[in-house]
């Protein structure tokens, strides 16, 4: 296993993880901060949240104004988890909690179109940019070492193969006792994966100073030792 540098200060402020759904990124990245002592912050959930509240106030996704507008107002909090239920955060919406809700598949089907809209990217980048100027934190999504922190200090693209993704995503499904079917996990990514790579705004690519692991093959701690061997490397 490979240990971190002594000295904290020659580890990044920010570190970038980006990628497709379902490659990993949010177990990856809550371990690897919690190892870093660094916040942690899935960028997926605040556009989760906003669909979630699109939703649940009646508001079609496919009126951009009114999503964008409730995108400004929204108040979104990302706190350490209550409850030993298998998140690993808890996260309320104007102030109630709202994490499994945002995990729902009515979202999961709505998600991509929301946040393909440039006003609700721009409200949250913006609310993004704030949270990496206190340094310390590992940052999730899809835009992150592209838009979000071009100069961000370490880029990770986490990649997996559409069939291992959807067998994970499903695993996950059944441990919470959904009954899905794996046809429509594989359906339902394959959905995101070309709406979230094909919009016009910041869509999902690989930042050219990014580090690719394809994590098809490797466990959750070989990834974890992949990036720390990184770290360690570009320790001067
Ligand atoms: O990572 P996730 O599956 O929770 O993300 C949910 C959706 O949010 C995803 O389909 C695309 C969008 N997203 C985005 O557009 N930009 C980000 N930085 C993070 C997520």
């Amino acid at each position: 296993m490979t240990s971190l540098p002594d000295a904290h200060k020659s580890l990044p402020r920010t570190i970038a993880i980006d990628g497709p759904a379902a490659s990993g990124k949010t177990t990856i990245g809550t371990l690897l901060a919690e190892e870093l002592g660094y916040l942690c912050l899935d960028t997926g959930i605040m556009y989760r949240a906003v669909t979630w509240q699109a939703l649940a106030e009646g508001i079609d996704p496919e009126d951009e104004e009114s999503v964008t507008k409730l995108a400004e107002q929204i108040e979104i909090d990302v706190l350490p988890k209550s409850v030993e239920d298998g998140r690993p955060f808890d996260v309320l919406i104007n102030g109630l909690d709202r994490t499994w809700e945002i995990r729902s598949p009515e979202v999961n089907q709505n998600v991509s179109l929301i946040s393909s809209y440039p006003g609700v990217r721009e409200a949250m980048t913006r609310q993004q940019r704030k949270i990496a100027e206190r340094g310390k934190v590992v940052m999730l999504g899809r835009d992150i070492g592209t838009v979000v922190l071009p100069d961000a200090d370490l880029k990770v693209y986490l990649d997996a193969s559409l069939k291992v993704r959807a067998q994970r995503r499903y695993a996950e499904e059944i441990a919470h006792g959904n009954c899905v079917h794996l046809d429509e996990v594989i359906a339902s990514l394959k959905h995101r994966d070309a709406i979230d790579s094909t919009r016009k705004v910041a869509p999902l690519k690989v930042a050219p100073d990014a580090v690719v692991i394809n994590t098809d093959n490797l466990t959750i701690a070989q990834v974890i030792d992949k990036i720390k061997t990184i770290l360690v490397q570009r320790d001067p």
